[in-house]
This record gives structure tokens, C-alpha cells and sequence, in this order.
């Protein structure tokens, strides 16, 4: 088969910017079936050792410290953004000004009217885009999406969404740039809500109603030196600085189709490590899945003889496992998610197509951010209205 080479720019090293630039490596060993070949042709960071890792241990073909050095240049077909969330919608629009397809880590602005303004100047630029929301690629999620859309569930009627995460639990956890309002946005409902509330918009369909909650329990974090990662601990004796966006979000909602829903999402509880699960009930059976244990998935049916939950368990039955690995229970994990989620968006670059989830998913949540903002400054429901301009 031709393939095109696909050439690419990262922007950013962090914890992303490396998952996905090892994705596009191995892409060609897993997806035998791809139009395209990426190319690992340009990766910016300010920090000379992650530009270092880039050339030594990544094989980018250069390196600059500065990411607008990249937008001028008619050799790259797609930038990936995976710096920090406020920079995302300066590099979003550059990227799509000069013609570059951009695939964008979530959030695609730390605060709404960042997100919606990227996405419609990528939309009037014609580019390709796609946004890092990668749970929605798990095997079993897609299998439940088939058995929700084949009415297998029946109709739903109540979905109770939550990620629950330690890594902002520990007090003495760095003030990094997630926990400052300038340089990400918001917090939680920027963050992990978003990836919690994309997996409800696409089981069960869009949300219209909501009212919402919000805390910040650990107020202030040690101040941390340049290079560390969000992981990183201070000391007690350092000078420490004010967290500025919040920990908790809890939220109850309506969807178009009459179904109910809650969601909550912490990053300072103690307890749940990485708890992106969901429980969703239907007429006819009812399912939940959590990311801990992504490769399995509980399954309740009403017509089955013996009642009570079945767990499913991963294996190549269902889609994509079986590009990582044969068999039945054999396990994929977390970075595996990305892998699929940039196959599937370059082969969308490739073939001209609309990826899911694009910028347009991502005004949808944007959207339902904005009336849960609200609904938290007035102690009142408030209905969802669409954010994306004409
Ligand atoms: N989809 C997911 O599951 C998931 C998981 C984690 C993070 N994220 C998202 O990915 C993005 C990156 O998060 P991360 O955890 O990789 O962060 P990180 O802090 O580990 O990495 C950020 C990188 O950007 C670089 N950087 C900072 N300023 C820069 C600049 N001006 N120009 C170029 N590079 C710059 C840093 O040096 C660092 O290498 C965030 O938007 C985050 O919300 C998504």
C-alpha cells in the first residue's frame, strides 16, 4: 500500500507530548491497515533536556526551543499540542493560520471562551483537528457504545459518571502549572471533568440542564523549581504559593433523551488513584467500567437467566485489543488508548475526514462547563446553551 508521510510537530515533552510521540512510533508496527506514515519531524520545548531526549531517545529530526519557529514552516503537516493548557489556544490558532492540521491534549483552552475560539478558527481554516480525549478509544467503552446503540441497554435512564484522582492529594504536592488559574484555566471542571463528561456525551448523548458544585480543599502548595513533574513533592519548610482553581467538582445533570446523570471529580481525595468510571442503567441492562481496571467491564442484562452483574473481560473480540495483543484477557493500558486515538485521528488527516473527538466535541463540553460555572456562582440550575460562534 502508498502511504503518505504524515510529518509531525510536538510541542511540548511533558508526560503527553512523550505518549504521543512514542504512539506515532510504534503506529506502523500495530495499524498494518494505515494510509499514512508519521514522520517525528520537529518537537519544541523551552527545556534544553527535553529537546536533548527528543533527538536522543525519540529521533525527532530537530529541535527548536521556541514552538512559533515551527509555524512558518510549510514541511509540517500536524502540530501536536501537549504544552500547558493556557498556551494551547495561541498554538491552536497559529497552527491552523498557517494550514496545519492540530491535534490539541485536553483541554483545548484552560477556560471556555479559549476553546471556542480555537475551534472556529480551525473550522474557518479547514484543518483537521482532534482533542486528547482518550478514554473514549478503550476496547470495552466502544463495545458498550455498540450494545447502548444497538438498544442491547434499552433506553437509558440514569448515568453516574466520576474520576476521582490522588494527584493533587498530598499537600505537599508542587504547586505545578495545574494548580494556578493563569496558566491552566480552571481547575478540575478544565481537567478531568472533561474527559468524564465526553465519555457521557458520547454513551448517552448531549446534556442540557445542570447544576453544579465546587471546593478547593489544599488552598496552598510548595512553589516548585523549573523541570520537575506534577508527581513532584516539596519539603514543609518551602516557600509555598496560593492554588488559585479548584479540586472538587460535582455536578447533577439532564440529557437531551430524558436520562439523568452526576458526575463528580476530585484531585485531592484520598483513595481512588486514577478512578475514571461510570455506571451507566438502561430499561434493559446496565454496565460500568473504570479506567483501574480498564481491562474489564461489568454487564447486567434483565433478559439473562442468572441475575446479576457479568464481568467482561478485554481481549481481541473486541475493537482495536487485538492490535496490541491476541487472546482473551490479555491486558492493554493506559498509553495503548492514545496509540488508538492517534491512528484513528491521522488516518482522518490522511483520508480528509472528521475525527472524533474534534474541537467541536470539545465546545460541547466547553459549553456545558460555562452553565456549571454559572450554575456555582447562582446556587441554580441552568440551562446548557452552545458556546460555538457562527
Ligand atoms: N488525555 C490525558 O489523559 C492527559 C493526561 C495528562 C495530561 N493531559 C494534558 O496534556 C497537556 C500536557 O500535560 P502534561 O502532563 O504532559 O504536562 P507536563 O508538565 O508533563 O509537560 C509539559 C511540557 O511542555 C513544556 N513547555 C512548557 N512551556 C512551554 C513552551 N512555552 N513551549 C514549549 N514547551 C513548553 C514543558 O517543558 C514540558 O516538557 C495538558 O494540557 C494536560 O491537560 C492529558
Amino acid at each position: 500500500m502508498e502511504r503518505k508521510p504524515l510529518r509531525i510537530a510536538v510541542v511540548g515533552l511533558g508526560w503527553m507530548g512523550q505518549a504521543h510521540s512514542r504512539s506515532y512510533a510504534r503506529i506502523p508496527q500495530l495499524f498494518e491497515d494505515r494510509t499514512y506514515d508519521p514522520v517525528l519531524a520537529i518537537c519544541a520545548d523551552n527545556m534544553e533536556d527535553r529537546r536533548d531526549m527528543a533527538v536522543n531517545s525519540f529521533g525527532f529530526e530537530e529541535v527548536v526551543a521556541d514552538w512559533r519557529d515551527i509555524m512558518d514552516r510549510d514541511d509540517i503537516d500536524v502540530v501536536t499540542c501537549t504544552a500547558p493548557n493556557m498556551l494551547h489556544e495561541e498554538i491552536c490558532v497559529a497552527a491552523a493560520e498557517t494550514g496545519k492540521h492540530i491535534f490539541c491534549e485536553k483541554p483545548v483552552g484552560g477556560k471556555p471562551e479559549q476553546t471556542v475560539r480555537a475551534e472556529k478558527a480551525c473550522r474557518d481554516a479547514g484543518v483537521v483537528t482532534g482533542v486528547g480525549y482518550n478514554y473514549r478509544f478503550a476496547p470495552l467503552v466502544q463495545y458498550l457504545k455498540g450494545l447502548i446503540e444497538d438498544g442491547t441497554l434499552g433506553n437509558i435512564t440514569n448515568y453516574r459518571g466520576r474520576f476521582f484522582s490522588m494527584y493533587g492529594s498530598d499537600p505537599l504536592g508542587l504547586l505545578s502549572w495545574r494548580f494556578d488559574i493563569d496558566q491552566s484555566g480552571h481547575g478540575v471542571s478544565t481537567d478531568i471533568l472533561s474527559h468524564s463528561m465526553d465519555l457521557a456525551h458520547m454513551l448517552v448523548g448531549p446534556i442540557t440542564k445542570v447544576m453544579g458544585h465546587q471546593k478547593t480543599f489544599i488552598t496552598e502548595r510548595p512553589i516548585p523549581q523549573p523541570g520537575g513533574t506534577h508527581y513532584d513533592r516539596g519539603n514543609p519548610d518551602d516557600p509555598k504559593g496560593p492554588v488559585t482553581n479548584e479540586d472538587y467538582f460535582g455536578a447533577m445533570c439532564e440529557f437531551e433523551n430524558g436520562a439523568i446523570g452526576t458526575f463528580e471529580t476530585s484531585r485531592s481525595i484520598i483513595g481512588p488513584e486514577s478512578q475514571n468510571a461510570f455506571d451507566v442503567y438502561g430499561t434493559k441492562g446496565a454496565a460500568n467500567w473504570n479506567l483501574e481496571t480498564m481491562n474489564e467491564m461489568g454487564l447486567f442484562l434483565v433478559d439473562d437467566k442468572a441475575r446479576g452483574y457479568t464481568t467482561v473481560r478485554g481481549g481481541d473480540r473486541y475493537p482495536y485489543h487485538g492490535n496490541f495483543v491476541p487472546g482473551d484477557a490479555n491486558s492493554i493500558a493506559f498509553e495503548d488508548l492514545v496509540t488508538i486515538e492517534d491512528y484513528e485521528y491521522l488516518q482522518a488527516v490522511s483520508a480528509g475526514t472528521k475525527h472524533s473527538a474534534s474541537f467541536a466535541e470539545a465546545v460541547d463540553y466547553v459549553s456545558v462547563q460555562a452553565a456549571l460555572l454559572k450554575s456555582t456562582e447562582t446556587g441554580t440550575w441552568q440551562d446548557v446553551v452552545s458556546l460555538r460562534l457562527d
